[in-house]
């Protein structure tokens, strides 16, 4: 028995042959690709071949990352020309981290939490080098960062929190808002990781008074590998000034100015060298999916079914590695198990595609294009293995 009948949504099966092979869990880590896809690069390919007449940059190339920007900006609440493509998110991570002079601030504190992603990790570790005091809050259980201790953790020498709106690996959703409200109370900015939450959790970043988001095209919004994006505050563009840059970045690219750069004043002043067109070309169909189907349903949907795997999971006695509570949960629903990588096999073997980490278990994730129907035999054949 599912927990409420199916809504009408209409969840275009039809526009992703990924779906033909199985039941589909996995967009966590890279989701399925919608048929325009194939179209997209197929356009590409075929201006990149025509170049010799028809300047491909001109066409169409430079306006992409503006196209896709402005569609990221939609989906988290955010104002157009607020929000540009990076290679990928630890590049956009690395590109809000060189804005900082740690050594020279009386501001140097870094406040991050354990459940964020490695990357995030390795780079604010690597900050310490040149003078950041980085303190990664901890969690007791590996699922949940209780939101006083960050709150705590916040203080007058706090120049950035900058951490996962939703953990890769508990699903734990972050109050946002919260962070935010205290962390502007003592001057400090704050930077959402939210690569496993847009395209699946509500974001209003300009609500929430967010000052940095990123994040990236491959898993819940059905991109290609790989674009990652970056979202900073309108009225923080102007004021900063990344060492991560180059010629994109600058106030007048086809000047070929030489010496130091002078910043565009827009949020291309983020960017670096030549865009990944390819990438972006992959990311547009699945934006325009999702931007179609519409976020606040795709969350809705989401939540109602995650709390039906949590439901099956207690009655079933499973160990949940995630929040039980779905306002404090994002669109996986991780389940512990001490054989997880023997199970993701034979489940595989069974046509259910889901994965697992070290220490966290089998993730499952539920999109807009699953069914009732899918979600619950999933669950039966998790039941079947599990015993
Ligand atoms: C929450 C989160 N942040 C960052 C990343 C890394 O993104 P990228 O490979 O684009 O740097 C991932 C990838 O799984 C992720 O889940």
């Amino acid at each position: 028995m599912t927990d409420a009948s199916e809504p009408i949504l209409n969840r275009r099966r039809e526009e992703f042959p990924t779906l033909e092979k199985g039941i589909y869990l996995l967009s966590h880590s890279l989701g399925p690709v919608p048929n325009a896809a194939r179209e997209a690069m197929l356009t590409y390919l075929e201006r990149w071949q025509s170049h010799a007449g028809e300047d491909a940059w001109a066409a169409e190339w430079w306006a992409l990352s503006n196209e896709v920007g402005d569609r990221v900006a939609r989906l988290i609440g955010a104002p157009p020309g607020t929000v540009y493509p990076q290679p990928n998110a630890s590049i956009a991570l690395a590109a809000v981290a060189s804005c900082f002079d740690f050594a020279s601030s009386k501001r140097r504190k870094v406040v991050t939490t354990a459940l964020d992603f490695p990357s995030m990790d390795h780079l604010w570790h690597a900050q310490r080098r040149v003078g950041a005091d980085v303190h990664v809050v901890p969690s007791d259980n590996d699922i949940v960062t209780p939101l006083e201790r960050i709150l705590d953790a916040i203080d007058a020498e706090t120049c950035l929190v900058a951490l996962s709106h939703v953990s890769y690996r508990s699903s734990y959703k972050v109050d946002a808002a919260a962070v935010v409200r205290r962390a502007h109370e003592v001057g400090a900015l704050v930077l959402l990781d939210a690569y496993q939450s847009v395209g699946i959790t509500e974001i209003d970043v300009s609500a929430w008074s967010v000052d940095f988001l990123l994040g990236g095209s491959i898993k819940w919004l059905c991109g290609g590998p790989a674009c990652g994006y970056l979202y900073v505050r309108p009225d923080l563009i102007q004021t900063l000034e990344p060492r991560l840059t180059g010629w994109i970045a600058h106030a007048r690219v086809f000047d070929f100015e030489h010496g130091p750069i002078r910043y565009a004043d827009t949020v291309r002043r983020f960017a670096q060298g030549t865009p990944n067109i390819p990438g972006l070309y992959s990311f547009l169909p699945g934006l325009k999916i999702i931007e179609e189907i519409g976020a606040s349903a795709i969350a809705a949907e989401s939540r109602r079914r995650t709390q039906r795997i949590v439901r099956f999971a207690r009655e079933h006695g499973w160990s949940l590695h995630s929040p039980s509570d779905a306002r404090s949960r994002g669109g996986s629903v991780m389940i512990e198990t001490e054989r997880p990588n023997e199970i993701v096999a034979q489940l595989a073997e069974r046509n259910v595609f889901v994965d697992c980490r070290p220490g966290v278990g089998l993730r499952i994730s539920p999109h807009f294009f699953n069914t009732d129907d899918e979600i619950e035999e999933a669950l039966n054949t998790i039941g079947d293995l599990l015993v």
